[in-house]
């Protein structure tokens, strides 16, 4: 769960790179132009493939909401043993990479080029509006994914030399946010949760991993959050190329891979949590499809999330998926609206983009629904996890 202890937001608690032990390898220019190389012959082919499939030709779509996870990013913690404690990332813990950066570019370009008969070329604040998790890499992540969506058109260049033009991105404080983030405290999820960690950490078929874990971490690893984080901090080690200590290979990511997820599906785990955790922004989600429908706002088509891992698996959890998830980084549900104009009726399509490499998004059917599910089946299903009164019922006295 990434949010918890990400160092932007937790200083205090956070391991802090100190010292400069190791440096960042430097790529050689030819792997540079090899890279480049590839990528400009995987954006051919991708075109040949892409022109059959798209752009999307849909005429019943009225809207498209998208909640993706930002791109991808340096570690945010560490554990005792750790051979790279000291490891100098350049941007600090938990910030988005250069590679993260060109992920969400591209994957705003997949989204351009995907809904090119529907989203507009140019970019007009009525027609899309952003929400973003307060924590920087999502910030940054917002911003380089409407880099690729809306290339500036040539109305729209303001500098010569700057083809990208600014794009609003919302957010709320992270004590504020029960909507993207969802780290605005509430009390009776917070008792829930902690329920359910206890339940899931006391599982008989975790206690030999925790002593494994414990013993070659040098600390204390008897719970599945404490595996999330360090699940985390060894995945985005090995994607920035450092090599990982021998004793992970028995470990990871196979074995730590399901109480890692499942660490992950705690917030969203039964319909009642799912109610305080995600009920907010599904109280959201319902409010755009609303004023879709009833006309009330006709040229907002586009909403646009930039959330956290634990955040699209409550998303996909509370559209009825019980399949534990590990979204990678850029992966995205996209809520469609259509309407059938001559049956003046209209209905929600679900999709799962695995991550920004995707061409086309998977269709998901939603199993509380039949196929096409209608409106008001799908708004039916948010109206049992939308609370009435959140700060009531999240039973914070204080507030
Ligand atoms: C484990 O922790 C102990 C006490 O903190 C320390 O003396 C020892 O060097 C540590 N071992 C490793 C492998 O980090
Ligand atoms: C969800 O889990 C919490 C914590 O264990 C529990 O209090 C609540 O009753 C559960 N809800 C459902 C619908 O199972
Ligand atoms: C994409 O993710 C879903 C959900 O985890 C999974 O069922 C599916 O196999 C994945 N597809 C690919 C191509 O990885
Ligand atoms: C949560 O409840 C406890 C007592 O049960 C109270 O002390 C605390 O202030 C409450 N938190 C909020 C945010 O209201």
């Amino acid at each position: 769960m990434e949010y918890e202890n990400d160092d932007t937001w937790r200083r205090s608690n956070s391991p802090k790179a100190v010292t400069s032990c190791y440096t960042i390898p430097k790529r050689s220019t030819t792997t540079a132009v090899v890279v480049l190389g590839l990528a400009v012959l995987s954006c051919l082919l991708g075109y040949c493939v892409l022109s059959e499939t798209l752009p999307y030709e849909s005429k019943t779509l009225r809207l498209v909401i998208i909640f993706f996870r930002h791109g991808a990013r340096t570690p945010m913690s560490s554990y005792k043993s750790d051979p790279f404690k000291n490891y100098q990332w350049p941007d600090g813990l938990g910030s988005l990479t250069n590679a993260g950066k060109m992920q969400m570019y591209e994957l705003g370009k997949k989204y351009r080029s995907y809904y090119a008969n529907f989203i507009p070329e140019e970019y007009f604040d009525k027609d899309t509006y952003v929400r973003s998790s307060d924590a920087s890499r999502c910030m940054m992540s917002a911003y380089t994914f409407l880099a690729g969506l809306y290339p500036p058109s040539e109305r729209q260049m303001w500098h010569p030399e700057i083809p990208w033009q600014p794009i609003p991105v919302h957010s709320l404080p992270r004590e504020l946010d029960n909507i993207v983030a969802a780290t605005k405290p509430c009390n009776l999820s917070k008792a829930m949760y902690n329920e359910l960690l206890a339940e899931k950490n006391a599982d008989p078929k975790f206690a030999e991993l925790f002593d494994y874990l414990s013993k070659h971490t040098n600390q204390s690893m008897r719970s599945v959050l404490q595996v999330d984080y360090l699940y985390s901090t060894l995945a985005s080690q090995q994607e920035a190329g450092l090599k990982l200590p021998e004793w992970t290979k028995n470990v990871f990511p196979h074995k730590m891979r399901t109480p890692f997820m499942l660490s992950l599906a705690l917030l969203s785990y039964n319909e009642t949590i799912q109610k305080f955790h995600t009920g907010p922004l599904l109280g959201q989600i319902k409010q755009h499809l609303q004023d879709s429908v009833t006309n009330v706002n006709i040229d907002r088509s586009l909403y646009i999330y930039s959330g956290h891992d634990v955040n699209v698996v409550s998303l996909w959890r509370a559209l009825g998926f019980a399949e534990l998830l590990e979204p990678e980084y850029g992966a995205s549900v996209v809520i469609e609206l259509h309407e059938e104009v001559e049956q003046e009726s209209f209905f929600v399509r679900l999709f799962y983009r695995n991550n920004t490499k995707v061409e086309v998004p998977m269709e998901l059917k939603l199993p509380f629904c039949d196929d096409p599910c209608t409106y008001s089946k799908f708004e039916e299903h948010l109206n049992t996890l939308i609370p009435n009164d959140w700060e009531t019922e999240c039973q914070n006295i204080n507030k």
